[in-house]
Order: C-alpha cells, then sequence, then structure tokens
C-alpha cells in the first residue's frame, strides 16, 4: 500500500482538474491529479472547440497558452443562417472588441498536461477504482489501484473534477444535492473531415430538416455538426449519408457550403442541461461538468469549467495564505450564478435553432420569427454576443494569484 499526502487531491484530467492543478501550483499549493483513463485516450477525446474571450485571457495568464497563441483561430464574429440565408453577426464591433477563439479541447488538454509534467508535480494516468472517504472531516483520503499497487492520498480537500460520469457527485449522500435536468429529443452527430474551412466563421443553421453546425479545427481541417435522433447509433451513417444531410442543411441559395473530404472522425452525442447544487459537501468541491451539463449549441461546458477552477482557486489560495474559509463557502453560491446564465443562454441557442418533434406550424413559423428578429435587431445582436464572447470573470485573476 503506498500512502501519500498532499494538499488537493484532483479527481479527474479534464480541462478542469488540469486547470486548477496549475492554478493551485502558481499559487504554491500542492496537489495530486488521478485520472481513470490513459493519457493517450484523454488527449484523443474530440469535444470542444470554443474559447470564450475569458477562457482564452485566463490561459494566457497562467502561462500556459503558447499553442493557443499559434495556432488558434480567433473569429471576430459568426454567422446565423435560416431559410437558406447566412445572417453576419460581429461580435467584436457588439462587445467592444471581444472575441472567441476556435482551438480544440484535446489540444488545451496536450498543452495543460505538457505544463503539468514540467511542474514534477504527480498526475497518474490509469488509474483504477477511484474512491474517497471522510470528505466531512478536515482530512480526507482519496484511494485507488495504480500499476498493481493499491494508494491512498491523504490530503485537505478534494476537488471532483470527473465530468459528468464520474464517482464525485454520486458519491454525495442523497438529499445533499438539488438536482434540475432537461433531456433534449435529439442529439448532435458531428464530424471532423480533411477539409479546408470554407468560412472563416462559425456557422449555426436552422434548416427544416434540423440544426446543422459549421466549425473548424485548423486551416486544413473542417468540423461538423447536425441534429438527430437521440438514441441515434452513428454505425447506421455512412459517410457518403453525412455528406449528403450536412450539405443539404448548410448550402445557401448564394452557393456558400462546406468543402468535402475524408471524414477522420464521428461519433453522435446527446444533448442534456444538468444542474446539481451546491457544488460542495464538506471538503469535496465539485467542477466543471461533475456539477452542470449544457447542451454544446452555446459552446459553453469547457469555458464553465474554467470559471469555476478560477473561483475554487482564489477560496483554496485566500485558505492556504491567510485561514480564510469565507470564499470556499461562497464557492457553490458564486459558480451557480453564472452556471444558471448559461444553462439559460445554452437552453435559448438550443431552442432557437433545432426542430422540435412535437412542434407545429405555429411553433416554426415563430421560431423564424425570433431568428428574423434576431438577425435584424442591434439589441438582440448585442445580448447574442456578449453571452457568446462570454459574460466578466466573477472574480478577479489577480484574487487568484495571477
Ligand atoms: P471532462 O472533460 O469530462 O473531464 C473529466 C475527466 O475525469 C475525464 O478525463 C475522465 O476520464 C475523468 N474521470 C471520470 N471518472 C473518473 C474517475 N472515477 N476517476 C478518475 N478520473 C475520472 N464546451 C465549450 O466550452 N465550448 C464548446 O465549443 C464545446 N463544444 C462541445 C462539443 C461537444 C460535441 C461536446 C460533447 C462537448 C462540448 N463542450 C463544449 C463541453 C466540454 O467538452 C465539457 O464541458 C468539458 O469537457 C468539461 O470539462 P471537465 O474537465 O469538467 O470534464
Ligand atoms: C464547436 C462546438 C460547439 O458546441 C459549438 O457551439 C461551436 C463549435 C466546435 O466543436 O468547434
Amino acid at each position: 500500500m503506498g500512502s501519500l499526502r498532499t494538499q488537493v487531491g484532483i479527481v479527474g484530467a479534464g480541462p478542469a482538474g488540469l486547470l486548477l492543478g496549475h492554478l493551485l501550483h502558481l499559487n504554491g499549493i500542492d496537489s495530486i491529479i488521478v485520472e481513470s483513463r490513459s493519457r493517450e485516450y484523454v488527449i484523443d477525446r474530440v469535444r470542444a472547440g470554443v474559447l470564450e474571450q475569458g477562457t482564452v485571457d485566463l490561459l494566457m495568464a497562467m502561462g500556459v497558452g503558447a499553442g493557443l497563441e499559434r495556432r488558434g483561430l480567433r473569429h471576430d464574429g459568426l454567422f446565423i443562417s435560416f431559410r437558406g440565408r447566412r445572417h453576419h453577426i460581429d461580435m467584436a464591433d457588439l462587445t467592444g472588441g471581444k472575441a472567441i477563439t476556435v482551438y480544440g479541447q484535446n489540444e488545451v488538454v496536450k498543452d495543460l498536461i505538457e505544463s503539468r509534467i514540467a511542474t514534477t508535480r504527480p498526475l497518474y494516468f490509469d488509474a483504477e477504482h477511484v474512491s474517497f472517504s471522510a470528505v466531512d472531516s478536515s482530512s480526507p483520503i482519496i484511494r485507488f489501484r495504480h500499476g498493481g499497487v493499491d494508494r491512498e492520498i491523504h490530503c485537505d480537500f478534494v476537488a471532483g473534477c470527473d465530468g459528468f460520469h464520474g464517482i464525485c457527485r454520486p458519491s454525495i449522500p442523497n438529499g445533499v444535492l438539488a438536482t434540475y435536468e432537461r433531456v433534449y429529443p435529439f442529439g448532435w452527430l458531428g464530424i471532423l473531415a480533411e477539409a479546408a474551412p470554407s468560412s472563416d466563421e462559425l456557422v449555426y443553421t436552422c434548416h427544416e430538416r434540423g440544426f446543422a453546425l459549421f466549425s473548424m479545427r485548423s486551416p486544413t481541417i473542417t468540423r461538423l455538426y447536425c441534429q438527430v435522433p437521440p438514441d441515434e447509433s452513428i454505425d447506421g451513417w455512412s459517410d457518403g449519408a453525412i455528406w449528403e444531410e450536412m450539405l443539404t442543411r448548410m448550402t445557401t441559395s448564394d452557393g456558400w457550403k462546406p468543402n468535402v473530404g475524408r471524414i477522420i472522425q464521428k461519433g453522435v452525442t446527446p444533448m442534456r442541461s444538468f444542474v446539481a447544487a451546491p457544488m460542495r459537501h464538506g471538503r469535496l468541491f465539485l467542477a466543471g461538468d461533475a456539477a452542470h451539463i449544457v447542451p454544446p449549441t452555446g459552446a459553453k461546458g469547457l469555458n464553465l469549467a474554467a470559471s469555476d477552477v478560477l473561483v475554487l482557486a482564489r477560496a483554496m489560495k485566500a485558505f492556504y495564505e491567510r485561514g480564510r474559509s469565507d470564499w470556499l463557502d461562497e464557492y457553490s453560491d458564486v459558480c451557480v450564478r453564472r452556471v444558471w446564465k448559461a444553462q439559460r443562454f445554452s437552453w435559448w441557442m438550443t431552442s432557437t435553432l433545432h426542430r422540435f418533434p412535437d412542434e407545429n406550424a405555429f411553433d416554426h413559423q415563430r421560431q423564424i420569427a425570433d431568428l428574423d428578429y434576431l438577425t435584424s435587431s442591434r439589441a438582440a445582436m448585442t445580448s447574442l454576443a456578449e453571452q457568446y464572447v462570454g459574460l466578466a470573470p466573477e472574480v478577479s485573476f489577480e484574487s487568484a494569484g495571477l
């Protein structure tokens, strides 16, 4: 049995766990990260692409933004497409110069793993049977098996950064958390294709056959999504059928359409809104998808994970440096306010752009009127733009030691 000691035991090496580990490191606070998957699996997992202005600023301020600066694609605007026409929303003009940056989540994770390894602080991949106990005491213990050896981490705090399907949230006793949930009657089929992006900016499309989204990863890789039934199997979609559906939904009357190329990755993701609160039980703090899920239409999940751990790092810094626990006590309330605003925005983007199986002709005409208003009113476009580039951070970077 290997017994280890640290200040903060972090469960999960996704964006939340890795960002928290680095923020703590920058403040001289020790942590051990325990991840159930392999390093290759974590890096290869294709997910988010859109970073809010505040997330970009955070990564730069943390000194982990070199790859982002070199390969990230700054977008000052986006398109909303319906009835065969693309409508431009100039986000930078509407928000006083703010933008989003397209940089794959797997690139963010790869950069953060490299930074973690450079700090020489521990990060265990392939951890088995991860569990913890005594989070209602001042010395919780995380247990796991690694390389055939059973290990125990004695720590001051546990950070539950293990995503929606992790063990941290379900380990909290019944009755402690309130949960709020909506499951959508559709999912997204997503592909990566070897094709130069045919637009410099994202195109969100509401088509009669359903939602579609044009995005990218690099000057040679296009990323596309389309709405499908929630339990759709990817095996039922040949590459030819995927291209036919994507092109049918996205081609506009001026002839714009995505470039076609070899499909190098494909999958189907379900869509859900979920909040668990409070994001704390004793010395266990939940962050990121472990506490909340948004449908991807608003591109908020990774960004929310980043803002949670900024608030948590500030609170832990104050605890270790000044013996203050009031910011730990406020952690959940501060995060949950932002979470609900992101929930509201993500639900609104989803409802405005997708077709619902139970909608009638009235609902559809109202939806088109919504889109018509959105793309013709500067006030409506400003509201979309300020939420899409990201609301101001809840706490200052300085208060988290940056
Ligand atoms: P995760 O990334 O899920 O990381 C949790 C980690 O914990 C994983 O590595 C997992 O292996 C590990 N783990 C799980 N169980 C255990 C255990 N028992 N022990 C140890 N480790 C464990 N967000 C955006 O901001 N912008 C976007 O454009 C965007 N687009 C998206 C598109 C798609 C198709 C999808 C699916 C998601 C998208 N998201 C987007 C959401 C974003 O990917 C997530 O919100 C983000 O991954 C959350 O990070 P996290 O660290 O909280 O959780
Ligand atoms: C991407 C993902 C999203 O969820 C989104 O809203 C926009 C872009 C992407 O993967 O590029």
